[in-house]
């Protein structure tokens, strides 16, 4: 399976801050916002990547992340000229995606909880059809929502409705086959003149294959769309580090566990930053690891 962090976008909600740089860099609490979306494709095992970018902001990301030899992966960047909508990221990635089947995940997406290695392992198995997942929100207007019948069948997923049928959002993570492609590409601008993902959804429930996971309460999804959301997201990762002595979403920590670098280089990547807590964290594991 491939993976695509769609990191474009104009960022206008969050204007002055992201005026001159991306959204998907700007901080939560320690470390870059693309760390986040960047460590579930790591978890799930996914070591091809697509990263999606404006043109103006494609260089400071490759600054950022390099071509991802550094985690034992691969990174391959492109641009989206304009913000057309979230289903382009299947028509940019055609050749990226070739044959196989494809996660997407948006760049300003936030996930944590301990049910996320295992959802995300079993999810990146899919061969067929399609799989998203449904969260339950007090504010389902601001997304995609899930509309259930009396037996909790899935019968419509509806975007931004003025009158949401259920309280599930479905997050900016989705897992798709090879078809998406085709079908991305014969989507219709909607209303608000994007090419939308829940197109692509409404596209495989008609065709009696898309899958909607309801995530519980083990699992924080964030929004980070206001600056208020941003700090909420900021506030929680630094009382979960600081509280648990963990890391949320420390991308050389996941790529060591997974196995795609040795601790050798978990080592040196820790020592590039031995000035921050971040980086002192990376070289206590790597000392642990060698007993
Ligand atoms: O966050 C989940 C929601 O994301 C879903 O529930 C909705 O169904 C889905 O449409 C999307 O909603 P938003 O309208 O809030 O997405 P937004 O325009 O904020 O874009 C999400 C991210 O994707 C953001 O980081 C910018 C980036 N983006 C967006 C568009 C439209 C791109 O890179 N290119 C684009 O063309």
């Amino acid at each position: 399976m491939k993976g695509i962090i769609l990191a474009g976008g104009s960022g206008t909600r969050l204007y002055p801050m992201t005026k001159v740089v991306s959204k998907q860099l700007i901080p939560i609490y320690d470390k870059p916002m693309i760390y986040y979306p960047l460590s579930m494709l790591l978890l799930a095992g996914i070591k091809d990547i697509l990263i999606i970018t404006t043109p103006s902001d494609k260089d400071l990301f490759e600054t950022l992340l390099g071509d991802g030899s550094d985690l034992g992966v691969s990174f391959t960047y492109k641009i989206q000229d304009k913000p057309r909508g979230l289903a382009d990221a299947f028509i940019i990635g055609a050749d990226f995606i070739g044959s196989d089947s494809v996660c997407l995940i948006l760049g300003d997406n936030i996930f944590y909880g301990q049910s996320m290695t295992n959802i995300l392992y079993q999810a990146s198995q899919l061969e067929n059809g399609a799989l998203v997942f449904g969260y339950p929100v007090k504010n389902p207007k601001d997304f995609g929502v899930v509309e259930f019948d009396k037996d909790k069948n899935v019968i419509s997923i509806e975007e931004k409705p003025k009158q949401p049928k259920s309280k599930y959002a479905v997050p900016g993570l989705y897992f798709y086959d090879n078809k998406v492609v085709d079908i991305a590409k014969n989507i219709k601008p909607s209303k608000r003149g994007e090419i939308e993902i829940t197109a692509i959804n409404n596209e495989y429930l008609r065709r009696g294959e898309l899958k909607v996971n309801l995530l519980g309460r083990g699992v924080a999804w964030f929004d980070t769309g206001t600056p208020v959301g941003l700090l909420n997201a900021a506030q929680y990762v630094e009382t979960v580090q600081t509280r648990q002595g963990l890391y949320m979403s420390c991308i050389e920590e996941i790529a060591w566990r997974k196995g795609f670098i040795d601790t050798k280089k978990l080592m040196e990547l820790g020592k590039s930053m031995k000035k921050t807590d971040y980086g002192k964290y990376i070289i206590e594991i790597a000392k642990e690891a060698c007993g």
